[in-house]
């Protein structure tokens, strides 16, 4: 499993990061956009006044006729024109040869220099003079007799700059104050937000450890009604399961004490004063019966417990399922013909490459032994004179399934589902047993991925028998 699967995520660091993320990208961007902004803002008076300067400018010109052209300002318009000391601020005025009037002459041309149309609107430019970066505003003057001039006004940019800086400050500051308070209320919030889960921690802390009783859904937010509803689930589950495995060790446990005690007064029954040959004979027959009975009934528990264990732990490799099917039915040959029951084997023969399924041997073969010793057992009951018959069968058709059938009492439809539970057994049954056989046949099924089936044997007969069909898949 990769290291970080491993790691255990705080939701409140997660939502705290998704928020905190977001919000420190945006702010350079917000600084970006603010400098973008206060840029076009500075610009805007000083664009304006420069061209007013221009205008200004335009009116000192005296065009009288037939004289040249002449330029004169007045000294407090000079003035004037420089709002501050530090200002570097540069007129122009030349006449449509292109001759100084006035001002400074190494002023760049405006583009298109040769154009000379008239326009009652100054125009701007960003030009280089002298090094410096400059914003430049020009006009061309009508003079009257069909002369004109040319007016341009040129000023350094570093106040607009000065100007664009002071007002991202004043947007920045509060900002550095307004950022750290937001943080603070969303970590606040988001402490009150999860605190109904760190109630729901403590409440679930405080349980004694046999307390499996819900969790009250009310008093937690909605969002984690699901996740509360799903551990009720649980605990219901495990309720019942424990509840399960309680009565199941007290049957279990009742199971091995009447043999035990059997056991017990036997000896006690040998051992008595004056007990005959005959007695202790029949005495030590009931002790071996008894501690057969409880010998078979750990044996039982055992092979549950194994099956329950599950596939994890036990080896799988591929069985041949004809082959595991006549084993079962060779193993109980002594026993039938005991008991003069016709036992049979129907299906193919081993080594059918159809026939491998995945498994473990040995719990399949238990699986198939608890089959056909319930069938040996039970079927006689309905053939006192004998003729009792066993039929384990194999067959292919889609999926594999093995059956095991007997001409015996059957099994009524509405015991069935009881049958499959630990410990139950048919009250009218004579034969000896623990009633674990079919839950154990069941629990390897299920571990191999197979169904059992309970189905009589021949509806039509009387008895109907019983059919115990295991379908793999
Ligand atoms: N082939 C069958 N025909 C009729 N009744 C059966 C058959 N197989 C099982 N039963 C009934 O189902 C009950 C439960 O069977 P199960 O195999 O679980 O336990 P058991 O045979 O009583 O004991 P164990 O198998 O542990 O020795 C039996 O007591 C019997 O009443
Ligand atoms: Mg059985």
């Amino acid at each position: 499993m990769p290291r970080f699967a491993a790691r255990a995520h705080s939701l409140f660091g997660e939502i705290l990061d998704w928020v905190l993320a977001p919000l420190l990208l945006l702010w350079p961007i917000s600084l970006a956009l603010t400098w973008l902004v206060a840029q076009e803002l500075a610009a805007r008076p000083f664009d304006r006044a420069l061209a007013h300067n221009a205008q200004v400018l335009a009116q000192f010109i005296d065009a009288a006729p037939g004289r040249p052209l002449r330029f004169s300002l007045p000294q407090p318009v000079g003035e004037l024109l420089r709002s501050d000391d530090g200002d570097l601020v540069y007129y122009q005025v030349l006449d449509d040869a292109g001759q100084l009037i006035s001002g400074e002459a190494r002023l760049p041309p405006p583009p298109q220099a040769g154009a000379t149309t008239p326009s009652a609107q100054p125009r701007l430019r960003d030009a280089e003079f002298l090094g410096l970066p400059m914003r430049m505003a020009w006009l061309h003057v009508a003079t009257g007799a069909g002369r004109h001039a040319l007016v341009q006004v040129a000023e350094a940019r570093d106040k607009r700059r000065v100007l664009a800086a002071e007002i991202i400050k004043g947007v920045m500051l509060p900002q550095l104050i307004i950022l750290p308070l937001a943080l603070l209320l969303v970590w606040l919030a988001l402490t009150r937000g999860i605190r109904p889960l760190t109630h729901l921690q403590a409440r679930i802390r405080q349980r004694r450890p046999d307390d499996l009783s819900p969790l009250d859904t009310l008093a937690v937010p909605q969002e984690v009604t699901p996740l509360v509803l799903a551990v009720n689930g649980l605990l219901a589950r495990l309720d019942s399961s424990i509840q399960t495995q309680k009565r199941f060790l007290a049957d279990a446990a009742h199971q091995l004490k009447t043999p035990l005690a059997g056991l017990q007064m036997q000896a006690e029954l040998a051992l008595r004063e004056g007990a005959s040959e005959r007695d202790l004979k029949t005495s030590l027959e009931q002790i071996g019966l008894a501690s057969a009975r409880a010998t078979h009934t750990v044996q039982q528990l055992l092979a549950l417990a194994r099956a329950e264990s599950g596939l994890g732990i036990m080896a799988r490799q591929p069985v041949d399922l004809a082959q595991l099917a006549r084993d079962a039915v060779q193993d109980a040959v002594p026993t039938a013909l005991e008991r003069h029951i016709d036992l049979g084997y129907d299906g193919p023969d081993a080594g059918d490459k159809r026939l491998l399924r995945h498994g473990n041997p040995v719990l399949l073969k238990e699986m198939l032994r608890n089959l056909v010793d319930n069938a040996m057992r039970y079927a006689p009951a309905a053939h006192p004179e004998g003729g009792a018959r066993v039929t384990v069968r194999v067959h292919v058709a889609g999926g594999i399934t093995i059956s095991v059938s007997d001409n015996g009492p059957g099994i009524p439809e509405k015991e069935r589902p009881l049958v499959l539970q630990p410990f139950y057994r048919s009250s009218d049954t004579a034969a000896e047993g623990t009633g674990l056989g079919l839950p154990i046949v069941q629990e390897i099924a299920r571990q191999h991925g197979a169904t059992l089936t309970i189905s009589d044997a021949d509806p039509s007969a009387t008895p109907p028998g019983a059919c115990f069909a295991i379908q793999f898949q």
